[in-house]
């Protein structure tokens, strides 16, 4: 039975081993984490994080071949296969700060399995990293005082929050980068052979360990790209009168562009597409191709202008005052389907918010617990499960994560129980706007005209 141990239980780390052990019970599959408390909850049946359908297969799983450890160091000599997934967020100091990744837990990690190891091991990197930190990685391996062989490779997550597993269950792609030598390409053979207990062959695509880095911010720059495209006519739809949501229907339906990720919002956020637009722009920047890095960077500054852009559309509905007013905001997560909330918009938009002396009332059903650790060191802010209770006595509610709960509402209740006038800012258009505006809102949207309340209703 070969060991494969997973450093780094989080998003990427415990939803894929709990996959990998499903379908390859030959393998024992530990995840270890320095966090003890994490490793704790993923024995329960609260796990720390939340993803649709994970709890089912963990359930399936756990105590047979897969298994969760704290004690890192002990466990890594016993893995025939490392698979790193540590978080590596954007770095906060020095050189690159803002831009670069903060390379640190990674390099710690690295250091580990070096002095831990005494016997040979396949590296894989699974966290998203610069292009060409595999060889960093072997730098860091190779150097070590044991004498033992490393093969490191490359194989990117694609999974996104909230569709994790059926991402993992059905992938589109699995992609593998190794070396050209021999001990490479036995290496990725190696990992060729896990993904195909349930990938079709053709969908495990090979290639070298740079290219495979690099089509992985490349894949996650070119999604955030189409938001940002979005989002960018969503601006010029709010001023011509035009609509977002037919704009890009019939731009969609070209089959030469397709229909996903065109939905204009309050922004992208999470922890992946910001991080590795940055990343991207300062390795251009690094090699000398500044005209590159301005290209991509301009996707995030976009970004950013849209989350400012919300926070002005309600600042202009609301007679260019929101202080001492208090605001619902619907949803914290930086998308429905997860308790995440890393570089969610909610947080940029209610951090905006508080500079105008709002009182915020935040809701979520899943990401409450984050939001309240986000907002820690805010002022005027309170936190419910209770949408009804939010929404008591606000001004306005802002909707700034799409739950579908959210469109089951009884809005007249709410109504009724909102100060007037009463604003509604539907940040995904979510919601049935005439329906709102028949009850007495002021409904506003994103890329496309405001709707008023007849004139009998308000
Ligand atoms: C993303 C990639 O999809 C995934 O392949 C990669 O491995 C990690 O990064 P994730 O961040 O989990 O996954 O979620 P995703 O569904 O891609 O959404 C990212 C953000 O884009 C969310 O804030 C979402 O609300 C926003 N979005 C998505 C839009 O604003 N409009 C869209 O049309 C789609
Ligand atoms: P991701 O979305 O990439 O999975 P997370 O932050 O959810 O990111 O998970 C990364 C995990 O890696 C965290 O639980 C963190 O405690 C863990 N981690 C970071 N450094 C180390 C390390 N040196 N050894 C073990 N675990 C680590």
């Amino acid at each position: 039975m070969k060991t494969i141990v997973c450093i780094g239980a989080g998003y990427v780390g415990g939803p894929t081993m709990a996959v990998i052990a499903k379908h390859c019970p030959e393998y024992r599959v530990e995840v270890v984490d320095v966090n003890a408390a994490r490793i704790a909850a993923w024995q329960t049946d609260s796990l720390p994080i939340y993803e649709p359908g994970l709890l089912d297969v963990v359930k399936a799983v756990r105590g047979r071949n897969l298994f969760f450890y704290d004690d890192v160091e002990d466990r890594i000599d016993r893995a025939d296969i490392i698979f790193v997934s540590v978080n590596t967020p954007t770095k906060g100091f020095g050189e690159g700060a803002g831009q670069a990744a903060d390379l640190q837990y990674w390099e710690r990690t690295a250091r580990q399995i070096a002095r831990c190891s005494t016997k040979a091991k396949i590296v894989v990197e699974k966290s998203t990293l610069p292009v060409r930190t595999a060889e960093a990685l072997e730098a860091i391996l190779h150097a070590s005082e044991n004498d033992v062989a490393f093969e490191v490779v490359s194989n990117p997550e694609f999974l996104a929050e909230g569709t994790a597993i059926r991402d993992l269950e059905e992938p589109d792609r699995v992609l593998i980068g190794a070396r050209a030598t021999p001990s490479g390409q036995a290496a990725l053979e190696e990992i060729v052979k896990i993904y195909a207990h349930w990938v079709p062959r053709e969908n495990i695509i090979t290639t070298d360990v740079w290219s495979s880095e690099l089509a992985k911010l490349t894949a996650n720059a070119f999604l955030a790209q189409r938001i940002s495209s979005v989002n960018a006519i969503s601006a010029l739809c709010e001023r011509t009168g035009a609509n977002v949501a037919h704009v890009s229907r019939a731009v969609g339906m070209d089959r030469r562009i397709g229909p996903k990720f065109l939905r204009a919002g309050v922004g992208f956020g999470g922890s992946c597409f910001r991080k590795d637009i940055l990343n991207l722009a300062y390795l251009c920047e690094y090699h000398g191709l500044p005209e590159v890095a301005a290209y991509w960077r301009q996707v995030v500054e976009l970004n950013e202008f849209q989350k400012r852009r919300f926070v002005r559309s309600m600042l202009g509905a609301m007679f260019n005052t929101l202080a001492g007013k208090r605001i619902a905001v619907f949803g914290f997560a930086f998308k429905p389907g997860t308790s995440d909330t890393r570089d969610s918009p909610a947080m940029a938009i209610c951090e905006l918010l508080i500079e105008e002396h709002a009182q915020l009332v935040v809701t979520d059903p899943r990401a409450l617990d984050n939001a309240r650790e986000d907002l820690k060191d805010a002022p005027d802010c309170a936190f419910t499960p209770d949408p009804y209770e939010a929404a008591r006595g606000a001004d306005a509610i802002a909707l700034i994560t799409g739950w579908p709960e959210y469109r089951e509402l009884d809005y007249e209740r709410i109504f009724r129980q909102m100060a007037k006038p009463a604003f509604l800012f539907d940040g995904w258009n979510e919601l049935d706007h005439e329906a709102l505006a028949r009850i007495g809102f002021h409904v506003y949207r994103v890329g496309a005209p405001p709707l008023e309340p007849p004139p009998e209703s308000t």
